[in-house]
């Protein structure tokens, strides 16, 4: 992983100091591989790492087994003494996805559970440095009554557990350390992982380049132009150039037919996300894709009502579809629509 290396610096100045810190950024912009970096650096100075992903959580049952798995494989010297601690419970960590597939008589109880699994993860990484690191931390919205609970196992112990959580829906994230009725309310320092600038992606594509020995040429900045910084859609692009440069070839010279399979790899998903999009959604999409403004003149040639563009607009935003400045996230979905549909 290049291109990050302020960010990684800042969050491990910041887990290292203990400040529980929430990193905020649109789907595939590196979120998860930012935070691995962070957890490899941490972990070969000492610290152990427990990782919780909490994408799509929808019971307590769920969660429990998650966080059971991530106890199960924490990393470092904690492992021995979650296995003590959660010995200590009658807890037999790592099985707990088997233990919910029995009949309901012998299940363990959910709430039980994971009651139980938050308190040895707390005793475990008060005994030993930690770091607990939870992606797709707005999953846990899922399961009611968890992001309290969470709060209240680990209000106590900020100063001593470094924590840091991540996910990918902006605003929603934003919500969960911004707004007063939520139990994290500012609990957590907000950091922003923004796009990639062109020195990054020029830097990353010609280090590829050099390193396998071909030569990028100006492929860096004709990523840039069509990827906007997009650190998935920049990678995906320079890959497609990297796989059709032969040795010593020119990436540059590989370019239009790399941007044209990329282009017809991603059609057909972007054929079925477009129509999953409500139909005021579709016309703002439109509008933004094809530089037109969202009201006036193109609420005459859609037919669609203001009120109802600007609900779709607010949606958009919430998911991650937009970013706040109104730009479309995935250029590639841009560009697709502006090809396909073009007004
Ligand atoms: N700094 C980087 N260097 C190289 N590749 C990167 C970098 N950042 C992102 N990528 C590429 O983008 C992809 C998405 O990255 P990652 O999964 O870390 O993002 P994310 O924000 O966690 O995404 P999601 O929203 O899907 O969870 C990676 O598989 C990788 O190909
Ligand atoms: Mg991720």
């Amino acid at each position: 992983m290049r291109g990050r290396d302020d960010l990684v610096d800042d969050l491990i100045e910041r887990v290292t100091g203990r400040r529980v810190t929430a990193l905020l950024g649109p789907r595939r912009f590196g979120k998860t591989s930012v935070l691995g970096k962070v957890a490899a650096v941490v972990e070969n100075a000492g610290t152990s790492v427990i990782r919780l992903d909490l994408y799509e959580t929808r019971s307590a049952a769920d969660l429990a087994v998650r966080l059971d798995r991530a106890l199960s494989t924490a990393r470092g010297s904690i492992g021995k003494r979650i296995a003590g601690f959660a010995a200590n419970a009658s807890l037999n960590i790592g099985l707990l996805r088997v233990e919910f597939a029995r009949p309901p008589s012998q299940r363990p109880d959910a709430d039980t559970s994971l009651d139980l699994l938050l308190d040895v993860m707390v005793e475990a990484a008060l005994a030993s440095p930690t770091l607990l690191v939870v992606d797709e931390f707005t999953g846990i919205q899922g399961v009611p009554g968890a992001a309290g609970l969470l709060r209240t196992k680990l209000q106590h112990h900020v100063r001593q557990i470094g924590v840091v959580f991540a996910g990918s829906e902006p605003s929603a994230m934003a919500a969960m350390f911004a707004d007063q009725a939520q139990p994290f309310y500012a609990q957590a320092d907000i950091v922003e992982i923004g796009p990639f600038s062109l020195a990054d992606v020029t830097d990353i594509v010609d280090h590829g380049f050099d390193a396998t020995g071909r030569q990028a040429g100006r492929l860096g900045g004709l990523v840039h132009q069509v990827a906007e910084g997009h650190p998935y859609r920049s990678m995906q692009l320079a890959d497609a150039a990297w796989v059709r440069t032969p040795r010593k070839g020119s990436g540059e010279a590989a370019w239009p037919d790399a941007l044209q399979a990329v282009r017809s790899r991603s059609a057909p998903g972007f054929e079925v996300l477009f129509a999953a999009f409500a139909s005021a959604e579709q016309v703002v999409l439109r509008a933004l894709a094809g530089g037109r403004p969202l009201f006036g003149s193109t609420l005459e040639l859609f037919g669609s009502s203001s009120g109802a563009v600007q609900a779709a607009r607010d949606r958009l935003v919430a998911d991650g579809t937009l970013s706040r400045e109104l730009r479309i996230v995935d250029p590639l979905l841009a560009d697709w629509i502006r090809t396909t549909l073009p007004l």
